[in-house]
């Protein structure tokens, strides 16, 4: 079969790298692509915004699945259109990609079909938000209801801070995104992702991780995409997946067939895990970037079954199998991420630097120039690396970071301190 790829991250080149295992695939396509991922497929500009364009390539080159990568497409209806089409795609509906694109739909869904969240509150207007603020206890959270590309959430530690975020978003810093502000209770704990892959009806669970978003070492500094991660998460043992499955992804699938929206796609529970459990802090309807990277490098299975059991509505025929070993990866970002990038330094040494059979090099912004990669982003390189233990994974992925030579690059030099300091 041929498969339409759509995206150009790491957590792009990391499905092109599996889906390219894959005995299904016949031609692999991605648009736009990234250096990496033109080792794998055929990378071709397309306008993602132009569905009619995209339905018509697919039409052109026999597609036989769309997987789509980030969540813009899917919250801006691609699936639906593809679906009327009669083009299968990975991923979910516009009215289920709510479950990203709306904090406030998520919230109230949560509220109704009693899934443990943080309490919350939705507002339209700025005099009654800020009224709210004034009854509630340090640290706040403050969001934006839309996509707001990742940057529509302050967790503020005072009230000015917190004052200040809520007339930020109404003052229109994020657009139609910030039409409306959710207030949060502060969950306090350890976070994790859990991932799992769902048909409408049945959920299949993935792996779990533990991302790194700030930018600099020990969690500090301003918010990113993430700048590392690993998997599994040592945190989310056995009763903590069951749980999550049990009270959070469950009745979310529940209630989105109740609703007539049955969700399609990767459900990616972003948790709080706190003394009560699992808590939900938000959805994302697509894989996690950099978790994606470290998922795909300890799937057994083929991937493209199981996209095809998504889309299809078999996934209750199928499992998935994970390596024992850890995979961890470390992001290596352009100086001045997550500000203003430098980009266009030359990269070399990628060759020499995943020697390692248990490294693989994921591209993020990279270009190819004249025979040369160049960096074009914010975040370039996924570095990742398998593992007996995370401390042994750190250890590869670190020894590969050090023999890449980009002197306009950066990372964080402790990916997994936490799992490691207890001793993963
Ligand atoms: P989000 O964009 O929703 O993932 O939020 C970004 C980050 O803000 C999360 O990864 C958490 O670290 C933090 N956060 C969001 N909501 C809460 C909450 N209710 N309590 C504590 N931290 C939160
Ligand atoms: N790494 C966080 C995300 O993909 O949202």
């Amino acid at each position: 079969m041929n498969i339409l790829l759509i995206g150009s991250g790491g957590r792009e080149h990391a499905l092109a790298w599996a889906i390219s295992a894959s005995p299904l695939l016949d031609r692999l396509y991605c648009t736009p692509g990234n250096a990496g991922i033109a080792s794998l497929a055929d990378c071709i500009a397309l306008d993602v915004s132009d569905h009619a364009a995209i339905v018509a390539f697919c039409e052109k080159n026999d597609i036989g699945l769309v997987v789509v990568g980030p969540e813009a497409p899917l919250v801006a209806g691609l699936a639906d259109d593809l679906d009327k089409a009669g083009i299968k795609v990975f991923g979910p509906s516009a009215a289920a990609a709510r479950l990203e694109g709306s904090k406030g739909f998520t919230k109230d869904l949560c509220a109704k079909y009693n899934i443990p969240t943080a309490a919350y509150a939705r507002f339209r207007n700025e005099a009654a938000a800020q009224d709210y603020l004034s009854g509630q206890d340090a640290p706040y959270v403050v969001k934006a209801d839309g996509l707001a590309a990742g940057k529509g959430v302050t967790v503020a530690e005072t009230l000015d801070d917190a004052r200040a975020a809520v007339s930020d978003i109404f003052a229109g810093r994020f657009g139609a995104d910030g039409a409306e502000v959710v207030i949060e209770a502060f969950l306090d704990g350890e976070e994790a992702s859990f991932f799992a892959l769902c048909d409408g009806e049945h959920a299949l669970p993935l792996a779990t991780a533990q991302d790194h978003k700030r930018v600099g070492e020990g969690d500090t500094g301003p918010n990113t995409g993430g700048m590392g991660a690993y998997s599994p998460a040592p945190i989310m043992d056995e009763a903590l997946c069951a749980r999550t499955l049990d009270e959070i992804i469950q009745p979310t699938l529940k209630a989105m067939a109740d609703m007539g929206c049955p969700y399609k796609g990767v459900l990616y529970a972003g948790l709080m895990i706190g003394s009560d459990g699992p808590q939900l802090i938000e959805y994302n309807v697509r894989f996690g970037d950099p978790e994606c990277q470290v998922l795909m490098m300890r799937l057994k299975d083929d991937i493209v079954t199981l996209l095809l059991g998504s889309a299809d509505g078999t996934l209750d025929k199928m499992s998935a199998r994970w390596h024992d070993e850890t995979a961890l990866t470390i992001v290596m970002a352009a100086k001045g991420y997550p500000g203003t990038p430098q980009t266009g330094g030359e990269i070399s040494n990628l060759d020499e630097a995943t020697s390692d059979h248990k490294v693989e090099i994921f591209h993020a912004g990279t270009k190819a120039e004249n025979g040369k990669i160049t960096a074009a982003g914010g975040r370039v390189l996924n570095v990742t690396a398998l593992g007996d233990s995370v401390a042994e994974a750190q250890a590869r992925a670190y020894k590969a970071v050090d023999k890449i030579d980009w002197p306009d690059g950066f990372c964080r030099r402790d990916i997994g301190w936490r799992a490691i300091s207890r001793g993963s």
